[in-house]
């Protein structure tokens, strides 16, 4: 099964983030065939500051990296490395009716307040279509802001596909509906944008930080405490087989403790679990050439498939 996902460089990423999403990514590179790639031509959307833009990248790389996933085993590139998504792009942009971009959430919701957009937000799901149609994709696993971008890549694929004979596969969303919320300090939804995280990347001091501000209730530290509904017992379940979250149940039944060593519990947790992947990507962000290298490898491997694609799309299309 080949699998897609364009990952947006967009800041520092949280255990939320881990848990609900790139921990699957990389477990599933044993099963599925997986293409990765970091989306710095989909960023340009948002982001137009080179300088920052080639940062935010090369750091997303870092991360991704150092989490787990394995160059070898998966192909992980650059999206501006493997130019033939922007050829395929303009291909695609013959094909894609205007109402069909009218009706896209991105840019519906700035139009309807008021906001003028760009063409280049307003083309974005053709873009994404491309960088999906190009690989031959089966499956995307998305969230639920992006369902609407397969679907335009599969209509789009369909129109051609009825013009020219099976030249695209067919592509699907795979939804992860099963997949738990993971809280963030406040108990709600742990997100960038409600700034309740806990970052995965950041320094002991902001780490410290970010645990501390974790709200609890206000039980005396010699009562017993229901772990449950405790949000610093949710995220530290996260990073404990079955025995360890009996065990640390048990401390929160028998009282005696209050919600600071609790807390000091997840800090220990969250570095010894994340302390070779913050160690890798340090080294990372030391050596960027390395780090390109790496990236260059997997754009070889893209590019070699996405040539050998637009080869077929330009004998149909007359170029
Ligand atoms: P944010 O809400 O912080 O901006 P993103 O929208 O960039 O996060 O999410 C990137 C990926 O991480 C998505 O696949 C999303 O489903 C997953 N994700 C983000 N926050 C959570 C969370 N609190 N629980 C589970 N999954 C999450
Ligand atoms: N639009 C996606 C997002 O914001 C990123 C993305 C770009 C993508 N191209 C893709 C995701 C292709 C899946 C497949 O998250």
């Amino acid at each position: 099964m080949r699998v897609l996902t364009g990952i947006q460089p967009s800041g520092d990423l949280h255990i939320g983030n881990y848990f609900g999403a790139i921990k699957q990514m990389i477990d599933a590179q044993n099963t599925s065939e997986m293409f990765i790639f970091i989306a710095n031509y989909h960023a340009m959307t948002s982001l137009q500051n080179g300088e920052k833009l080639k940062e935010n990248s090369l750091k997303a790389a870092a991360a991704f990296l150092s989490l787990g996933i394995d160059p070898e085993k998966s192909v992980f590139w650059l999206q501006s490395d493997v130019k033939e998504v922007m050829e395929l792009y303009w291909i695609l942009s013959q094909f894609t009716p205007m109402g069909l971009l009218e009706r896209a959430h991105s840019y519906k919701d700035k139009i309807a307040k008021g906001l003028s957009a760009s063409h280049g937000l307003f083309s974005y799901p053709v873009l994404m279509a491309a960088d999906i149609l190009l690989f031959d994709t089966q499956l995307v696993p998305v969230g639920k802001d992006q369902i609407q971008h397969v679907e335009i890549a599969r209509d789009i694929a369909l129109k051609i596909n009825n013009e020219w004979g099976e030249i695209f596969i067919l592509p699907e969303a795979k939804i992860n509906k099963d997949l738990a919320v993971i809280v963030g300090t406040d108990g709600a939804k742990m997100s960038k944008s409600y700034k309740n995280t806990i970052d995965i990347f950041s320094n002991e001091k902001t780490l410290k930080k970010q645990i501390s501000s974790i709200i609890t209730d206000s039980t005396p530290l010699e009562e017993p405490k229901n772990s449950e509904e405790c949000n610093v017992f949710k995220i530290a379940k996260l990073f404990l087989d079955k025995e360890r979250e009996k065990d640390l149940q048990d401390r929160y039944l028998k009282g005696g403790e209050g919600y600071g060593h609790f807390k000091a519990y997840l800090n220990e947790l969250i570095n010894d679990y994340f302390q070779d992947a913050r160690q890798k990507y340090n080294e990372f962000l030391e050596k960027p050439s390395y780090l390109k290298e790496i990236l260059n490898f997997g754009a070889n491997k893209a590019k070699n498939i996405a040539r050998e694609k637009m080869q077929k799309i330009y004998d149909k299309i007359g170029l």
